[in-house]
């Protein structure tokens, strides 16, 4: 790739970075939309994630970077029942999806195509259904302004 591509990315990569810093207070109300759409939680797993809660402190399975937005979800086993809530796409950090185990129905939300910081999708062992999204199977190839975000996307993206 050349430099000046290359260079032009890492921008807009940090100005996406800088942008977000603005969204602090607004992760909260996206968990609690995610649990949302949650219907059955049999075993509580999601009892701690509350309006008055802290989720960075609080929120079982959730786990915040330094500057205290949310980088990682991780609920094994848990048989949550339900949908996988398109809001997660606006946690601007989110390293680390891994719902394992679960029984989140339905598909995966388009939605989740712009979560450039993903690195790991771990919904195996779910009872998910339809199509794989068209961002887990396009390639570099695409017309330039998604380029940048794909190539983030495609060097580090784990789907499990
Ligand atoms: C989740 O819940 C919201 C609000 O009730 C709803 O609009 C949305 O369709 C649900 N499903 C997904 C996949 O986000
Ligand atoms: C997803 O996570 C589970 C639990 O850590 C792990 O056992 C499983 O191997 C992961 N899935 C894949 C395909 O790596």
């Amino acid at each position: 790739m050349e430099v000046s591509k290359l260079l032009f990315c890492l921008f807009l990569h940090l100005w996406n970075v800088e942008e977000a810093a603005a969204d602090i207070v607004g992760e909260k109300e996206i968990l609690l939309q995610f649990k949302g759409n949650i219907t059955v939680d049999p075993h509580d797993v999601l009892a701690s994630w509350s309006a008055a809660g802290d989720p960075c402190r609080d929120f079982a399975g959730v786990t915040c970077g330094d500057a205290g937005f949310v980088e990682k979800i991780l609920i094994h086993g848990a048989e949550l029942e339900g949908q996988l809530s398109a809001s997660v796409a606006s946690l601007r950090f989110l390293h680390i999806l891994s719902l394992f185990g679960n029984r989140f129905s339905g598909g995966i939300p388009e939605e989740y195509a712009s979560i450039v910081t993903l690195r790991k999708l771990n919904l195996s062992r779910n009872e998910l259904s339809g199509d794989l999204p068209s961002f887990l199977e396009t390639s570099l190839s695409s017309p330039s302004g998604s380029g940048c975000e794909l190539l983030f996307r495609r060097n580090s993206l784990q789907l499990v």
